[in-house]
Parts: C-alpha cells; structure tokens; sequence
C-alpha cells in the first residue's frame, strides 16, 4: 500500500499546502470516512497489541488525565526478545483495568508495523519533509491524555476512528528542537506561552490536522473511543550542519591546535578574540566548499528512515514480486495458495484446472488469473481484483478456495 502527499493532502494541492501552511500555519482539511480507514483499524490495534513481547512500557504507555501512569501499574517484568534484557511488559488484563478508568493508550514508534501505518510515513518522507516517525493515540469519551504543549517536529495527525476536539492556540515556540533546553519548560510556562485559543476543531475519521514545529495544541476525545494516528516529521536543521561541521573540522590544523592560553591580561584576550575569528571565517569557507555542500546535499536528500521492502521468495526468483495494492492493509482477507504447481489447460474451447476433488472449468479471463495467483504465495481479493479485473475476484476464489485450492487465511 502506497500513498503520496498528493493523496495525503486531496483535495487541497500540494502547492497550494507548501504557499499557504507548510511551516507557517496549521491546516485542518475534512476527509471523507474511507480516506484513512486503510491506514489502522481496530482489529489491527487488537492485533497488534496481542504482539506481547513486541512491547515496552516505553514502546506502550498509558495515561490518565495528563498523567502517565506508572509501569508498574500495568506491566510485568519480563525477558525481552534481545539477548536477555529485562524490561517492563505491558499485560492485557492490567491495561484492561486501566482503559475501563478512561486511560489513554499511547503505542509509540509504530510507522513500520502495518502498510497502512507506513503509507503515511512514505507520504510525507517521499516528499523530502523528514523522517516520520508515528505513534497512535486511543482516547475515551472526555479524558485528556496531555496538557497544551508543543512539539518539536512537524505533526501530521489522521484521525482513523471516533473524533476528537483539539484546541489549537495562537502561540508557537520558534523552531524547537529535541533538547533539554526546550524540554526543560514548566507546564506554568507552557499555559502562559500558549496564547489565545485560535480554533477549535473536531477531527472526523478521515480528517487530517498539520500542525508547524513547535505550535500550541492539546486534545480531547468526544466520541465514545478516538483514535488517531500522530506522525512526527523531523526536518534535518541548521544543527546538522554544525554536526557535518565538526567532522569536517577535524581535519583542519587550526581547529586541532590548543586555544591561547588565557592569563588575564588584555593581550591574552585580544588573541583569543582574533583566533576566533579566524576559525569563523574558516567555518564560512568550508560552508562553501564543494565537498561539504555534497555531504550536506546528500544528507537532506537522503534524510528519511529505512522501512519494509522485504520480499523474500521474490529474492530467491521462487515467486513473481509481490503486488503493491492500494488495499493491502492486512483487514482484507489473505488466501494461502496451497495447490503447489496447478496450472489450468485447454481443452478444446474449454479452461479447465485439475483439483483434488475433481476438475474445475473455468472461463479464459478466470483461466488467466486464476494461472497468475497460483503462481504466488499469497493474494488478497484486492490484488486480484487490480491485476485482473475482469475475472470476477470474489467468485473465482469462492471457487479457487472450495476446490481446496486457496485457504483463507
Ligand atoms: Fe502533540
């Protein structure tokens, strides 16, 4: 499953996004239900809170009324899957008790976990706006999971199901990066910080929210159960350059070489000040050394995470590549292809398959596909459906699978 920013953004343009919001304004742009229902689920929630050993009490928190609630209160110790490490394990029948009080649960760090949840990522990454990274927020009726804060990347919010009022206010911090510096701030900051209320929205499934680096916001749940997906976008900045900076500097003598030595006199500072400013002007010139223009070029080309693209019996030339569907969230139904080597043939005017329980007739378009899925590991209805579209995909694998040709997985 795929998705541009052009279909992140539809109906607005990616144009009219980068003129009037990018970085400058927050944009909340309705969507109709179906929009974002590939990209999480409740059964995908389900299943993928049942990936026990998958979890950290880091990896899944819970909050209530703006306060974490403490590990212990809903994990157990447990060995982790690398290499003996202990760590906190959240366990069902503990969250439970939780989410019945109304607390929130947060599952950090899930951009890779489903296509649907890496569509969005490779939306925003494939248009050169950062690395996204994605966390999902499940929220009940009225409970506020986090007091107005702001947050040092980008956010794309989606809203998958139920809704939730956000409070979006006038104030933004400049540019605030991950650093104690701007984590260190008291909550009393934060609220006197925040502004006025510029607008308060209701996100509807379907619905999207951007929000610039560093603008005022705080949620609240109004539906029965909201969910939302929050994708953070973290853009490489003018500290990446400092960093490429001080690699590059290394191998400059006068950057090796000792500072003057301060003894208090004016003569010692004067030096001080004058080497300084030679390493400045030196800094000034790497920044327009080609070299370094090219490590800089290549790091903000290349500024995104690295997720998916396995395809293993594809690799061992045992399989034809997997299909990329717009629907292959994992909700739709797989079908194993457990008839190794069937292949359908002509007799006559007539396509028939050899099956174990007998022999099946076919027509020449259900012939076709029916000679192309068996080729492969596995299909979903939709991927069917896109590369055949005229064989009927629901009856030939109602057909396929009653012959014992197909399982369902
Ligand atoms: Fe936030």
């Amino acid at each position: 499953m795929t998705m541009t920013l052009a279909q992140l953004l539809a109906p607005m343009s990616v144009e009219q996004f980068f003129a009037e919001h990018h970085d400058k304004s927050p944009l909340h742009l309705k969507g109709d239900a179906g929009k974002f229902a590939a990209v999480l689920s409740w059964r995908q929630i389900n299943r993928l809170l049942d990936m026990t050993h998958a979890w950290s009490s880091h990896s899944l928190q819970m909050v209530l009324d703006g306060k974490p609630i403490p590990p212990e209160q809903y994990c157990i110790r447990a060995t982790g899957r690398d290499a003996n490490t202990q760590l906190m394990q959240p366990v069902s029948a503990r969250v439970r008790e939780w989410v019945a009080k109304g607390a929130s649960i947060v599952m950090n760090d899930v951009d890779s976990l489903t296509p649907g949840l890496a569509s969005v990522s490779s939306a925003i990454e494939g248009a050169g706006l950062g690395k996204a990274q994605a966390n999902v927020y499940i929220s009940w009726q009225s409970h506020k999971a986090f007091h107005a804060h702001y947050d040092t990347h980008e956010v794309w919010a989606v809203q998958v199901e139920g809704e939730k009022y956000w409070n979006i206010w006038e104030g933004r911090a400049e540019w605030p990066i991950s650093h104690p510096v701007f984590r260190s701030q008291t909550q009393e900051q934060h609220e006197q910080a925040k502004g006025k209320l510029r607008a308060k929205i209701l996100m509807k499934p379907g619905d999207l929210l951007y929000l610039p680096r560093g603008w005022y916001h705080d949620a609240l749940a109004e539906a029965p159960a909201s969910v939302h997906v929050a994708y953070g976008a973290h853009a490489p900045n003018g500290m990446d350059l400092m960093t490429i900076l001080a690699e590059r500097a290394l191998y400059e003598v006068s950057f090796r070489q000792a500072l003057p030595r301060q003894d208090g006199t004016s003569a010692a500072r004067f030096a001080l000040t004058q080497r300084a400013g030679q390493l400045g002007l030196r800094i000034a010139e790497l920044c327009k050394d080609p070299k370094v223009m090219e490590v800089l070029e290549r790091f903000v080309a290349d500024y995104r995470f690295q997720r998916g693209g396995n395809d293993l019996m594809a690799w061992r030339g045992l399989a034809p590549p997997s299909v990329d569907t717009e629907d292959s969230s994992g909700d739709a139904s797989t079908f194993r292809i457990v008839a190794g080597g069937a292949k359908p043939v002509r007799r006559g005017a007539e396509w028939v398959l050899k099956t174990p329980s007998g022999t099946l007739s076919l027509t020449p378009a259900e012939a076709e596909a029916a000679q192309w899925l068996l080729a492969r590991p596995d299909i979903t209805e939709a991927e069917l459906q896109k590369a055949h579209p005229q064989a009927g995909a629901p009856a030939l694998l109602a057909k396929l699978r009653d012959a014992a040709l197909l399982v369902a997985t």
